[in-house]
């Protein structure tokens, strides 16, 4: 009996009919199996699955698996051809709906063809269900992202973090995790003894008068220039930064005033761009960061450092982290020590994790190196039980290919770059005569989906590890993978159903009756693209780079574009009357667009339905 389960258990999982599945993950099971029966011999072969290249004679999906056995085999000093070897892999195969032949190609190729019937059903299940997530292990995640400075202006790197970590998050809850996004805005730090002292100078009232500020850029450059110049003022300074790290209530309040002048600012570009948040900053850390230092103490992990209490992560590692500075002060780097032990290992936190997700800046990379290893030293970060991801990006860079700023030099100012995108994408808009379209409503909701639209993309499109050049130019060409083309594409997908007259709910009944039509060669190679969705999600899942799902849903662009020119969907005579409209066509189309929204979604992008 015990065998007869282990067999049971090695077989894939019959395939629940209601959403589709990761055709990879499936491959992967049936060939493994296949080849530990073929060779038992060898301990954990190599099972390579692939996506054919584009010809379809060669199939649709590869195993590639013959040849690097071949070699195994070759070392122990066994002759064998791969073909042979290719032929029985196919022995052992055992069947499956999904796949409906295998072919043996070249050296040692197995070409796998998958079953129509299959396909068509995946498909279909959409309509009735919508856009499903693959099945993935429930976690709690944190993500860690946006993270801007309190009194500093948040700038394009801030930017990047706030949109590839809001892609993380959106992809992570599609997925049904359970994720808490944190902002862990810099909010606590020396600067705040001079802003308090210079806030006590210009507003002697603001303790029971809300100061005017509205420019705390312009506030933070004054008490600057003054701290650099005014011994008296720089002594006021440090003692504010005491009294409020002490938690004087006079001084925990002007301290609050100031950051909500910040915190409004910050709100109003998380508004914008449809961001969610959660503000977690290092304030929050101070008791626990007391904490934390006197446990490493005890521990035995600090060192003295001519002053500075420090701690070693491990050999990966050539820099210690500053635990207390010698005038007795914390750092980044111990409320980031307090923040990890929140997230993993405080049982009393309603958010204890099992993930956590740091979207910051490549400049910091060493940063969170250490942190990593001088928390599973110190036994905080459990990497049997615990995953944490460092998510790094590159900067952005101007068209001149230098560090973006203005023409003055300064850096440039978030809100002043989305105004700048509304007004841009309104050029382009009225290049094309949509104002002439569309209402004066239509055309403004256009305006913003694709002014941020076309930042959000632009961004993710990228490799996050590489810099990009920001260029409202290149971001709103309606040509190639942009923001601009997916909407178009997006908007001209769904108003074929329109001009057939299916609204979404009759798309649904028509959806009982007819089946998805996957015959022609056009029609099956973007079935094909479509079934993919869950293996890109996945990917994505694993590696955290967005710019899979850009690329991907692309790819359904074009392929639907591919299609559209060769498969008529509605038919019209001269004078624009319909006289057929082909069923099976219109439910592809329409499940197409309903796997562009879905990525859309993730990707933040905003599609309207006329634009
Ligand atoms: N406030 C920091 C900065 O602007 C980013 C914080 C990232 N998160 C963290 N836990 N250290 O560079």
């Amino acid at each position: 009996i015990a065998i007869a389960e282990e067999q049971m258990q090695s077989k894939p999982t019959i395939s629940d009919s209601s959403k589709m599945e990761s055709i990879t993950d499936i491959l992967h099971q049936l060939f493994h199996t296949a080849i530990c029966a073929a060779f038992p011999d060898i301990t954990d072969p190599p099972v390579v699955i692939a996506v054919a290249a584009s010809n379809p004679k060669f199939g649709d999906y590869q195993c590639n698996s013959a040849m690097p056995i071949a070699n195994i085999y070759k070392q122990s000093g066994k002759k064998v051809t791969p073909r042979n070897l290719a032929q029985k892999i196919l022995d052992n195969l055992p069947s499956h709906p999904m796949v409906e032949k295998c072919e043996i190609a070249g050296p040692g190729f197995i070409n796998i063809f998958l079953n129509r019937d299959y396909a068509v059903k995946k498909l279909q299940a959409i309509f009735q269900n919508g856009v499903q997530p693959p099945t993935v292990e429930r976690k709690k995640i944190i993500i860690d992202f946006s993270s801007p400075n309190i009194a500093k202006e948040m700038h394009v790197g801030h930017l990047r973090s706030t949109i590839i970590g809001e892609t993380i998050a959106r992809l992570l809850e599609f997925l049904n995790f359970e994720v808490h996004r944190i902002n862990h805005i810099g909010d606590w730090g020396t600067q705040f003894g001079m802003l308090i002292a210079h806030l006590q100078d210009r507003f002697p009232d603001h303790l029971e008068k809300m100061p005017p500020i509205s420019d705390l850029q312009s506030f933070y450059k004054e008490a600057k220039e003054r701290f650099d110049e005014d011994e008296e003022f720089k002594k006021r300074a440090y003692d504010s930064v005491v009294k409020l790290q002490s938690f004087e209530p006079k001084h925990i309040k002007a301290w609050k005033l100031i950051c909500d002048v910040s915190r409004k600012e910050f709100q109003k570009i998380y508004d914008r761009l449809d961001i969610t948040l959660k503000e977690r900053g290092e304030s929050f850390y101070q008791t626990r960061t007391e904490k934390i230092v006197k446990e490493l103490e005890e521990a035995g992990f600090l060192e003295n450092d001519d002053g500075r209490k420090i701690m070693w992560g491990d050999e990966s590692t050539t820099v210690p982290f500053t635990i207390v500075k010698s005038d007795g002060g914390f750092t980044y780097d111990s409320s980031d020590m307090a923040a990890i032990k929140h997230s993993f290992a405080n049982r009393l936190q309603e958010e204890k994790a099992d993930w956590v997700i740091y979207v910051v800046d490549s400049g910091q990379a060493t940063h969170f190196q250490i942190l990593f290893a001088c928390a599973k030293k110190a036994g905080i970060l459990d990497p049997k039980k615990h995953r944490v991801d460092f998510v790094g990006f590159g900067v952005v860079l101007g068209e001149d290919k230098k560090k973006f700023k203005t023409r003055s030099g300064d850096s440039i100012r978030l809100v002043d770059l989305l105004d700048k995108g509304l007004e841009k994408a309104l050029d382009k808009l009225k290049e094309k005569g949509r104002d002439k379209v569309l209402t004066p409503d239509e055309l403004k909701r256009a305006q913003e989906s694709v002014a941020y639209g076309c930042i959000k993309y632009a961004d993710l499109s990228h490799n996050r590890n590489h810099e990009y050049i920001f260029s409202f130019d290149k971001m709103l060409e309606d040509k190639g993978n942009t923001a601009v083309y997916l909407l178009y594409a997006f908007t001209r997908i769904r108003s074929i159903a329109r001009t057939a007259n299916f609204t979404p709910e009759k798309i649904k009944e028509l959806s009982k009756k007819e089946n998805i039509s996957l015959e022609h060669e056009k029609e099956w190679k973007l079935g094909k693209v479509l079934l993919r969705f869950p293996d890109e999600i996945l990917k994505t899942l694993n590696d955290l780079y967005p710019h899979h799902i850009c690329e991907y849903v692309y790819e359904i662009a074009t392929t639907f574009t591919e299609f559209y020119d060769s498969c008529y969907c509605v038919e019209k005579d001269s004078s624009g009357d319909i006289v057929k409209v082909n069923y099976g066509r219109i439910l592809l189309a329409e499940a197409t667009a309903m796997i562009m929204e879905k990525c859309f979604h993730i990707l933040g992008l905003k599609p309207v339905e006329k634009m």
